[in-house]
Protein backbone atom coordinates (compact mmCIF):
# COMPACT_ATOMS: atom_id res chain seq x y z
CA UNK A 1 0.00 0.00 0.00
CA UNK A 2 1.49 3.46 -1.37
CA UNK A 3 0.33 6.49 0.73
CA UNK A 4 1.14 9.78 0.01
CA UNK A 5 0.20 13.46 -0.05
CA UNK A 6 0.22 15.19 -3.01
CA UNK A 7 -0.66 18.83 -4.57
CA UNK A 8 -4.56 19.11 -6.14
CA UNK A 9 -4.93 17.79 -9.49
CA UNK A 10 -8.34 18.96 -11.33
CA UNK A 11 -9.00 15.55 -11.76
CA UNK A 12 -9.28 15.30 -8.04
CA UNK A 13 -12.84 16.94 -7.85
CA UNK A 14 -15.02 14.38 -7.58
CA UNK A 15 -13.29 12.45 -4.59
CA UNK A 16 -13.23 16.33 -2.95
CA UNK A 17 -16.97 16.18 -3.26
CA UNK A 18 -17.25 12.39 -2.47
CA UNK A 19 -15.11 12.88 1.03
CA UNK A 20 -16.74 15.60 1.99
CA UNK A 21 -20.34 14.39 2.27
CA UNK A 22 -19.02 10.83 3.51
CA UNK A 23 -17.53 13.08 6.47
CA UNK A 24 -19.73 16.30 6.58
CA UNK A 25 -21.62 14.89 9.52
CA UNK A 26 -19.36 16.00 12.21
CA UNK A 27 -17.10 13.72 11.09
CA UNK A 28 -19.38 10.53 9.93
CA UNK A 29 -21.22 10.00 6.80
CA UNK A 30 -23.85 12.65 5.75
CA UNK A 31 -25.44 10.91 2.73
CA UNK A 32 -28.72 10.86 4.53
CA UNK A 33 -29.21 14.55 5.35
CA UNK A 34 -28.36 15.63 1.41
CA UNK A 35 -31.19 15.01 -1.07
CA UNK A 36 -28.64 17.13 -3.16
CA UNK A 37 -25.23 14.92 -2.58
CA UNK A 38 -23.55 17.81 -4.17
CA UNK A 39 -24.32 20.80 -1.89
CA UNK A 40 -21.58 20.38 0.97
CA UNK A 41 -18.93 20.13 -1.43
CA UNK A 42 -20.54 23.24 -3.21
CA UNK A 43 -19.92 25.33 -0.11
CA UNK A 44 -17.37 23.54 2.31
CA UNK A 45 -14.53 21.83 -0.52
CA UNK A 46 -14.50 22.48 -4.17
CA UNK A 47 -14.88 26.71 -3.48
CA UNK A 48 -11.39 26.19 -2.32
CA UNK A 49 -9.35 24.10 -4.71
CA UNK A 50 -10.56 26.54 -7.67
CA UNK A 51 -10.01 29.54 -6.06
CA UNK A 52 -6.68 28.73 -4.40
CA UNK A 53 -5.53 25.39 -5.82
CA UNK A 54 -2.12 25.53 -4.12
CA UNK A 55 -3.27 25.51 -0.84
CA UNK A 56 -5.39 22.44 -1.41
CA UNK A 57 -3.25 18.80 -0.88
CA UNK A 58 -4.96 15.41 -1.68
CA UNK A 59 -4.24 12.12 0.74
CA UNK A 60 -3.72 9.26 -1.47
CA UNK A 61 -3.88 5.84 -1.08
CA UNK A 62 -2.88 3.60 -4.00
CA UNK A 63 -3.42 6.45 -6.40
CA UNK A 64 -7.01 7.20 -4.78
CA UNK A 65 -7.48 10.46 -3.03
CA UNK A 66 -9.00 9.44 0.83
CA UNK A 67 -8.72 12.80 2.61
CA UNK A 68 -7.70 16.60 1.57
CA UNK A 69 -6.80 19.50 3.17
CA UNK A 70 -8.20 22.84 1.85
CA UNK A 71 -7.24 26.48 2.72
CA UNK A 72 -7.99 30.41 1.80
CA UNK A 73 -5.37 32.25 3.21
CA UNK A 74 -7.42 36.05 2.90
CA UNK A 75 -11.11 35.10 4.50
CA UNK A 76 -12.53 38.13 4.00
CA UNK A 77 -11.23 38.28 -0.18
CA UNK A 78 -12.54 34.83 -0.09
CA UNK A 79 -15.65 35.52 0.81
CA UNK A 80 -15.85 38.54 -1.11
CA UNK A 81 -15.16 36.41 -4.41
CA UNK A 82 -17.41 33.43 -3.21
CA UNK A 83 -20.35 36.11 -2.95
CA UNK A 84 -19.94 37.62 -6.47
CA UNK A 85 -18.48 34.39 -8.58
CA UNK A 86 -19.08 31.36 -6.91
CA UNK A 87 -22.54 31.64 -5.26
CA UNK A 88 -24.69 33.44 -8.59
CA UNK A 89 -24.94 30.23 -10.46
CA UNK A 90 -25.60 28.54 -7.12
CA UNK A 91 -28.49 30.67 -6.69
CA UNK A 92 -30.19 29.07 -9.68
CA UNK A 93 -28.85 25.22 -9.03
CA UNK A 94 -30.65 25.16 -5.16
CA UNK A 95 -33.75 25.89 -3.61
CA UNK A 96 -34.42 29.20 -0.60
CA UNK A 97 -34.13 27.81 2.61
CA UNK A 98 -37.03 27.08 5.00
CA UNK A 99 -36.73 30.31 6.88
CA UNK A 100 -37.68 28.90 10.09
CA UNK A 101 -34.70 25.59 10.16
CA UNK A 102 -31.88 26.13 11.42
CA UNK A 103 -29.60 22.84 10.82
CA UNK A 104 -26.89 22.65 8.19
CA UNK A 105 -28.53 22.45 4.90
CA UNK A 106 -30.73 25.25 5.35
CA UNK A 107 -28.06 27.56 6.71
CA UNK A 108 -26.06 26.54 3.76
CA UNK A 109 -28.74 27.67 1.90
CA UNK A 110 -29.20 30.86 3.40
CA UNK A 111 -25.50 31.54 2.56
CA UNK A 112 -25.97 31.05 -0.58
CA UNK A 113 -28.60 32.89 -1.16
CA UNK A 114 -28.04 35.96 0.72
CA UNK A 115 -27.07 38.75 -1.36
CA UNK A 116 -25.65 41.09 1.12
CA UNK A 117 -21.36 40.60 1.24
CA UNK A 118 -20.35 40.93 5.13
CA UNK A 119 -16.04 40.27 5.26
CA UNK A 120 -15.64 37.91 8.28
CA UNK A 121 -12.48 38.24 9.63
CA UNK A 122 -10.19 36.78 11.98
CA UNK A 123 -7.77 39.64 13.20
CA UNK A 124 -4.29 37.46 13.74
CA UNK A 125 -5.61 34.21 11.77
CA UNK A 126 -6.62 35.66 8.34
CA UNK A 127 -6.26 32.13 6.55
CA UNK A 128 -8.70 29.39 7.12
CA UNK A 129 -8.94 25.63 6.31
CA UNK A 130 -11.57 22.78 6.02
CA UNK A 131 -9.63 18.97 6.73
CA UNK A 132 -11.21 15.68 6.38
CA UNK A 133 -10.26 12.54 5.74
CA UNK A 134 -12.08 9.00 5.13
CA UNK A 135 -12.18 6.33 7.70
CA UNK A 136 -9.52 4.23 6.38
CA UNK A 137 -7.18 7.51 5.74
CA UNK A 138 -7.08 7.87 9.53
CA UNK A 139 -5.20 7.67 12.72
CA UNK A 140 -2.42 6.81 11.48
CA UNK A 141 -0.64 10.26 11.04
CA UNK A 142 -1.56 11.47 7.61
CA UNK A 143 -3.93 14.30 8.98
CA UNK A 144 -1.03 16.16 11.15
CA UNK A 145 1.18 15.77 7.96
CA UNK A 146 -1.32 17.24 5.67
CA UNK A 147 -1.63 20.09 8.15
CA UNK A 148 2.43 20.36 8.09
CA UNK A 149 2.25 20.65 4.41
CA UNK A 150 -0.51 23.38 4.58
CA UNK A 151 1.36 24.94 7.26
CA UNK A 152 4.66 25.26 5.50
CA UNK A 153 3.13 26.73 2.05
CA UNK A 154 0.76 29.80 4.29
CA UNK A 155 4.66 30.42 5.92
CA UNK A 156 5.95 30.85 2.31
CA UNK A 157 3.30 33.34 1.78
CA UNK A 158 3.66 34.92 4.66
CA UNK A 159 0.44 34.15 5.84
CA UNK A 160 0.91 34.63 10.32
CA UNK A 161 -2.05 32.64 11.72
CA UNK A 162 -4.66 29.85 10.19
CA UNK A 163 -8.61 29.25 11.96
CA UNK A 164 -10.63 26.84 11.64
CA UNK A 165 -14.27 26.52 12.76
CA UNK A 166 -15.34 23.07 14.29
CA UNK A 167 -18.94 21.93 15.79
CA UNK A 168 -18.88 20.97 19.33
CA UNK A 169 -20.51 17.41 18.72
CA UNK A 170 -17.46 16.63 16.53
CA UNK A 171 -15.15 15.28 19.83
CA UNK A 172 -12.62 13.29 17.80
CA UNK A 173 -11.77 16.79 15.75
CA UNK A 174 -11.92 18.48 18.50
CA UNK A 175 -9.35 16.77 20.60
CA UNK A 176 -6.90 16.37 17.64
CA UNK A 177 -6.61 20.36 16.81
CA UNK A 178 -6.45 20.86 20.27
CA UNK A 179 -3.79 18.03 20.18
CA UNK A 180 -1.67 19.47 17.65
CA UNK A 181 -1.76 23.08 19.06
CA UNK A 182 -4.76 24.53 17.91
CA UNK A 183 -5.88 27.63 20.72
CA UNK A 184 -9.41 28.30 21.69
CA UNK A 185 -10.40 31.78 19.73
CA UNK A 186 -14.15 31.88 20.54
CA UNK A 187 -16.85 29.87 22.22
CA UNK A 188 -20.31 29.55 19.46
CA UNK A 189 -23.45 27.87 20.37
CA UNK A 190 -22.98 25.30 17.52
CA UNK A 191 -19.16 24.86 17.83
CA UNK A 192 -15.40 26.88 18.33
CA UNK A 193 -13.57 28.77 16.46
CA UNK A 194 -9.58 27.93 16.82
CA UNK A 195 -6.68 29.33 15.92
CA UNK A 196 -2.93 28.80 15.14
CA UNK A 197 -0.12 30.91 14.78
CA UNK A 198 1.97 29.96 12.10
C1 LIG B 1 -9.95 14.89 12.44
C2 LIG B 1 -8.98 14.20 11.47
C3 LIG B 1 -8.58 15.19 10.36
C4 LIG B 1 -7.73 13.77 12.22
O1 LIG B 1 -6.83 13.15 11.32
P1 LIG B 1 -6.11 11.76 11.69
O2 LIG B 1 -5.31 11.33 10.53
O3 LIG B 1 -7.18 10.83 12.18
O4 LIG B 1 -5.19 12.20 12.92
P2 LIG B 1 -3.62 11.84 13.10
O5 LIG B 1 -3.48 10.36 13.07
O6 LIG B 1 -2.83 12.63 12.11
O7 LIG B 1 -3.35 12.40 14.57
C5 LIG B 1 -2.28 13.31 14.82
C6 LIG B 1 -2.07 13.44 16.31
O8 LIG B 1 -3.29 13.89 16.91
C7 LIG B 1 -3.69 12.95 17.93
N1 LIG B 1 -5.14 12.85 17.92
C8 LIG B 1 -5.94 12.42 16.91
N2 LIG B 1 -7.24 12.46 17.29
C9 LIG B 1 -7.23 12.88 18.58
C10 LIG B 1 -8.26 13.11 19.54
N3 LIG B 1 -9.55 12.91 19.23
N4 LIG B 1 -7.91 13.58 20.75
C11 LIG B 1 -6.61 13.80 21.09
N5 LIG B 1 -5.59 13.59 20.20
C12 LIG B 1 -5.90 13.15 18.98
C13 LIG B 1 -3.04 11.63 17.53
O9 LIG B 1 -2.91 10.76 18.64
C14 LIG B 1 -1.72 12.10 16.99
O10 LIG B 1 -0.87 12.41 18.08
P3 LIG B 1 0.75 12.22 18.04
O11 LIG B 1 1.23 12.99 16.82
O12 LIG B 1 1.20 12.83 19.33
O13 LIG B 1 0.98 10.75 17.92
C15 LIG B 1 -9.63 12.93 10.84
O14 LIG B 1 -9.92 12.01 11.84
C16 LIG B 1 -10.89 13.22 10.02
O15 LIG B 1 -10.79 13.64 8.88
N6 LIG B 1 -12.08 12.96 10.60
C17 LIG B 1 -13.34 13.03 9.86
C18 LIG B 1 -13.64 14.40 9.27
C19 LIG B 1 -13.63 15.51 10.29
O16 LIG B 1 -14.15 15.39 11.39
N7 LIG B 1 -13.03 16.64 9.88
C20 LIG B 1 -12.97 17.84 10.68
C21 LIG B 1 -14.16 18.68 10.46
S1 LIG B 1 -14.10 20.20 11.40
Amino acid sequence: MTTLIRPFHPSDIPDLYNICLKTGDNGNDASHLYEDRYLIGDFYAVPYAIYQPELTFVLVVDGRPVGYILAASDTPEFERWKSEEWFPPLREKYPKPDPDATDMRNNMLRDIHKLEFKPFDVPGYPAHLHIDILPQGQGGGWGLKLMQTLWDQLRSMDVPGVHLGVGKANENAVGFYRHIGFKLLTEHQWGYTLGKKL
